[in-house]
């Protein structure tokens, strides 16, 4: 071997410096166990900053009939059933210690003249229970945690890509990565991992996620360990995606902006949520959005250039600049566009991976001793249909309990086995990469994924489309071998490329084979050739591997729950 290596070791590693993987990592220093936490990009610029409009709890705040057990019956409700229920009652009954939590660390949130903390309207809940700091939540999250992190002392070495677990005997003993600016090699050795990567949806054309993030680093990590992917099919599409400028498509404007009275448009500016969701209008759940305005463009009613108008300029100048600052700067800067004048050019954009890795409601551990996934890597709480704001909440109170396992689990291991081939292998893996010298061009591919995805696995599917788009995968996977990667004097961005481009068709290939055996309309997920729900569904798809999908049951919902939810209407569903 002759590439140097830096060796590290450590208690606990967490994989991934966003929220989840911060709030993990404060957990365990918090409890004075050894803990690394290594990202890829800067800590104050992860994708949690992305975040934008709140987190969810029912502090009963504005409206106090609220309580977790309503906020736990929305949950499921809204996700057409697929929630597991135990894992809804961890985060919603969890809800509001996890907001103590971020109070207690220094984050400023929005607060009536009273000191209480101010809650929002977010689609499809019983009642305001969204916390918010403006529509810059995210990045006042993740300011609070980078502060109380540095408070604790927490190592973060933010420039490391990993590219393998470490495993023996389906036991995971630490990962291996580089350097993204110097190359430089690591083994990091750790009795427990906490996998928080992020989600899949930078796989497809129009996406909130930016170059470079979220493409599906934490699934192929995962499966390649031993680990299975639950519901890799359920993927958000958030209804307001800006569409221009080009290299900015997607960039999302917050559902703030419905929830503070914007209105959405057709170019013949009917308010076209009238056809789809007559009651709740703007404010229906995301999935009925994204499709109506999705059918709004297909049928011919969209803007010119393929989008909808949202319109906010008729709010007090005032609503928009102290709860919609964010939404106000991104369209002055990226369009020149004054949001109090004018309305707003959106599309659907794809948002985010409601499933991830499997993990146990519990304590997200998963199929791999040691090894736990949370926040957007995992899966369990969002089924059909993600809540506008429960992800930002879940990251929180998994973090504090995956936390608190991982040390457990650390604590209580009697001998950390490890496995020279395993690390040969790892090395190996990246001694070929970096030996490649073929025609093909890994930003050229990757670009090819996401027009796959786009065309055959966007809003609406079917069986002809997905079958093409496998097919169109199989051809890339096989001009895989032929990549050049080519790390120059600026960094070894080339080689995490190449990565990313094998974590971007691992998780196309297991998304497209499970809506292709999800035969029905649910949620996110429409079928125009399965237009209906077909209750014998109401299952979670598990992928273990390229052609394995398995249907896994779904446990009861208690009845106290059950008693507070309301029938899912399948009304405003495919009216195209
Ligand atoms: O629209 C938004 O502000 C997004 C929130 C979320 O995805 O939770």
């Amino acid at each position: 071997m002759n590439t140097p290596e830096t060796r590290v070791a450590t208690s606990v590693l967490v994989i991934g410096t966003g929220g989840a993987g911060l709030r993990a990592a404060i957990e365990l220093a918090e409890r004075g166990v050894d803990v690394l936490a290594i990202g890829k990009r800067p800590k104050t610029d992860a994708h949690t900053t992305l975040a934008a409009g709140g987190i969810n709890a029912a502090l009963a705040t504005m409206d106090p009939e609220d309580t977790w057990q309503q906020h736990a019956a929305d949950t499921i409700q809204e996700s057409y059933l697929l929630a597991d229920p135990e894992t809804v009652r961890v985060v919603t009954e969890g809800a509001a210690e996890g907001i103590a939590d971020l109070a207690r660390y220094g984050m400023p949130f929005h607060r009536e003249p009273d000191g209480r903390i101010s809650q929002r309207y977010f689609g499809a809940h019983t009642y305001r229970r969204t916390a918010y700091a403006g529509d810059y939540t995210g990045l006042e999250i993740q300011r609070t945690l980078v502060a109380r992190a540095k408070q604790l002392e927490v190592p973060i070495l933010d420039s490391v890509y990993i590219t393998r677990l470490l495993v023996r005997d389906n036991a995971v003993f630490g990962a291996y990565g580089f350097d993204v600016g110097d190359g430089t090699r690591y083994v990091i050795h750790a009795d427990a991992v906490i996998l928080a990567a992020g989600g899949h949806t930078r796989i497809w054309r129009r996406t909130s996620s930016r170059r470079d993030e979220n493409n599906g680093d934490s699934f192929r990590l995962a499966v390649d360990a031993g680990c299975r992917i639950r519901d890799a099919e359920l993927v958000q599409f958030h209804p307001s995606g800006l569409i221009a400028p080009e290299n900015a498509a997607g960039t999302l404007v917050s559902e703030a902006a419905r929830g503070e009275g914007g209105v959405l448009r057709n170019q013949l500016g009917e308010r076209f949520m009238a056809r789809y969701d007559a009651d709740r209008m703007e404010l229906s759940t995301r999935d009925r959005v994204a499709l109506a305005a999705y059918t709004e463009i297909k049928e011919g009613r969209g803007t010119p250039d393929g989008g909808v108008w949202l319109d906010v300029s008729h709010l007090p100048h005032d609503t928009i600049m102290q709860k919609l600052p964010r939404v106000y700067q991104t369209l002055m800067e990226l369009q020149m566009l004054d949001i109090t004048k004018a309305p707003i050019e959106v599309a659907p954009t794809a948002h985010y991976s409601m499933g991830g890795v499997w993990v146990r409601p519990e304590d997200h551990g998963t199929d791999v001793d040691g090894l736990y996934a949370i926040g957007e890597a995992s899966s369990g709480l969002h089924g059909a249909n993600r809540l506008g704001g429960n992800s930002l909440i879940e990251l929180l109170v998994f973090g504090r309990i995956t936390g608190r396992a991982a040390a457990e689990y650390s604590t209580n291991l009697e001998a950390q086995h490890r496995s020279a081939e395993a690390l040969a292998a790892a090395r190996a893996e990246v001694d070929v990469l970096l030996a490649a010298d073929g025609p093909e061009n890994v930003r050229a591919m990757q670009r090819a994924v996401r027009d796959i995805m786009t065309e055959h696995a966007g809003v609406v599917r079917d069986e002809g489309g997905l079958g093409k788009g496998l097919a169109r995968l199989d051809e890339l996977e096989t001009r895989l071998a032929d990549i050049g990667v080519h790390p120059d004097i600026a960094g070894f961005q080339d080689l995490a490329h190449a990565f990313d481009l094998k974590a971007a068709l691992l998780s196309a290939r297991a998304t497209i084979e499970t809506a292709l055996e999800r035969r029905e309309t649910r949620g996110c997920h429409n079928r125009s050739d399965y237009p209906d729900l077909d209750p014998s569904l109401r299952v979670n798809l598990v992928w273990s591997g390229p052609g394995s999908v398995a249907r896994e049951a779904i446990p009861p919902i208690p009845a106290e729950i059950q008693a507070l939810m309301r029938e899912v209407s399948a009304e405003g569903k495919l009216v195209e």
